[in-house]
């Protein structure tokens, strides 16, 4: 079964309503591949600006972040609910920079996850190994227990709002891409671990992406690995480039 390409761009905490509207408006006029799904995940503030200028065109506005539940004395936190509110339906989970600068462990990204879902997000659900622990010979055992976590909380069917992003944490803004064939051979054996963990169907059809600067320069090999379907771009989004990497060939 084709899946669908997907590029996301992932901006961080970056921008200004000014940079916003001109990211926006610029991918809204660009030429884009039609048959790309492509999300941005905006700071919070700039959910309903990005959404507002996107509205009519290919481009989907996402979340970075948000809490487990829609209302209540949860300072600073942001619901599924206000995501909507705002005009968007994604929101970006377990990214590593909330794994690993703010603390947030497996069963609170999956219990997030969870949430989304069931108050009508379709969520990124960031998953990567370490350094040290790609080292230690150990990407898969990480990469298994990231995946296990949201397949024990999810039903089979919510997998359809699920889109995978591998992106290892060595590769994240750091210029190292992983080779097409590392990456490949990973995607490869997350679609085993979703057979064994959730089912056949739901590992053929879940879209994986490929994270960790990813650029024009790298995307047509990585993207034409077969268990690649796309990326999450960070750094390059920002850039013209991300038109270029939207319209990777496929
Ligand atoms: O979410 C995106 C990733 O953190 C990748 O960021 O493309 O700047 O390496 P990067």
């Amino acid at each position: 079964m084709a899946r669908t390409f997907f590029v996301g761009g992932n901006f961080k905490m970056n921008g200004s309503k000014e940079l916003i509207t001109k990211l926006v408006g610029d991918l809204k006029a660009a030429k884009l591949d039609s048959s790309v799904e492509v999300v941005i995940a905006v700071p919070a503030p700039y959910i309903d600006l990005a959404s507002s200028i996107a509205k009519g065109s290919q481009v989907q506005v996402a979340a970075e972040n948000c809490y487990v539940k829609n209302s209540g004395a949860f300072t600073g936190e942001i619901s599924p609910e206000m995501i909507k509110d705002n005009g968007s339906n994604w929101v970006v989970l377990g990214h590593s920079e909330r794994r690993h600068i703010f603390g947030e462990k497996d069963a609170l990204i999956a219990e997030k996850a969870k949430f989304a879902i069931e108050n009508g997000l379709k969520v990124i659900y960031c998953i990567g190994e370490l350094k040290e622990e790609r080292e230690a010979n150990k990407t898969m055992e990480v990469n298994t227990v990231q995946i296990e976590a949201l397949a024990k909380v999810i039903k089979p069917e919510d997998w359809k709002n699920v889109v995978i992003a591998y992106e290892p944490v060595w590769a994240i803004g750091t210029g190292l891409t992983a080779t097409p064939q590392d990456a490949q051979d990973v995607h490869k054996e997350l679609r085993v671990v979703l057979t064994k963990l959730v089912n056949a169907d739901v590992a053929e059809k879940t879209q994986i992406l490929y994270g960790g600067s990813v650029s024009g320069a790298t995307c047509v090999e990585l993207g034409a690995q077969p268990d690649i379907d796309g990326f999450l771009v960070g750094g390059a989004s920002l850039k013209p480039e991300f038109v270029n990497i939207i319209n990777t060939p496929q």
